[in-house]
């Protein structure tokens, strides 16, 4: 099967937001007294927002309310923001212009399908908003990864079948969403090391993009 689509994860994968992730959870867990630390914010890479609240309230003793849950995502939603601020097209990751570049002369469509919900302001800080055919993001969907409703929604605004989609992902909950949505997966950066995976990469600068589109597969 040949792809006709490529979608892209967003975070670690278009930019790398990781230390603002980090450093707004670590403000909300000290503020708590609760224990975290990199290895913890590993576990987050991909979740939604408020599941990756309760991976880190699952370090802590006390029980906390639906409404103080709320609370604490907000505020580590604001800390996040104003980190935010200060992204700018010199952020997007080596190899992401290239390769969005060769896609469009191969006309190939190009898609984002990201868990977070502020795609939208990441896009527009990095100057990608209209390099997309297709947006699906944590503000249209009901189910995060590794569940595949993200990257399905993606696959359906572009009208292109999820087997025909290539997905890349830096995390393992993207590997199994997209293997759940029957996509090609290719892991970069940490999701390199998923069994899972398709494609494995340590970033988009070596990706050989005949072999992502599987243009020398022989077809029956
Ligand atoms: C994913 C990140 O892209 O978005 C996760 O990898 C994050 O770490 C999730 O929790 C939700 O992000 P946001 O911006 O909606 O809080
Ligand atoms: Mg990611």
């Amino acid at each position: 099967m040949k792809i006709s689509a490529v979608i892209f994860d967003l975070d670690g994968v278009i930019v790398s937001t990781d230390e603002y992730h980090y450093k707004a959870w670590k403000s909300i867990s000290d503020q708590e007294k609760i224990y975290f630390d990199r290895e913890i914010n590993e576990r987050l890479r991909g979740v939604s927002r408020m599941e990756s609240l309760a991976i880190i309230l699952s370090h802590s003793s006390k029980s906390y309310s639906e409404k103080e849950k709320q609370l604490l995502a907000q505020r580590k939603n604001d800390i996040y923001c104003e980190l935010l601020n200060k992204l700018s097209p010199n952020d997007i990751l080596p190899g992401v212009i290239n390769l969005l570049v060769s896609l469009k002369a191969r006309d190939i469509k190009v898609a984002i399908g990201s868990s977070s919900k502020n795609t939208p302001f990441i896009l527009k800080q990095i100057g990608l908003t209209s390099n997309f055919d297709a947006v699906a993001d944590g503000n249209s969907i009901k189910n995060s990864k590794p569940d595949p409703e993200v990257f399905l929604l993606a696959a359906e605004i572009l009208g292109v079948p999820p087997e025909e989609c290539a997905v890349i992902e830096d995390a393992q909950a993207g590997i199994d969403a997209a293997k759940a949505a029957e996509m090609k997966a290719v892991g970069i950066g940490s999701a390199a090391n998923c069994l899972n995976a398709d494609m494995k990469l340590s970033d988009l600068t070596n990706l050989d993009i005949d072999q992502l589109l599987e243009v020398n597969e022989i077809r029956s």
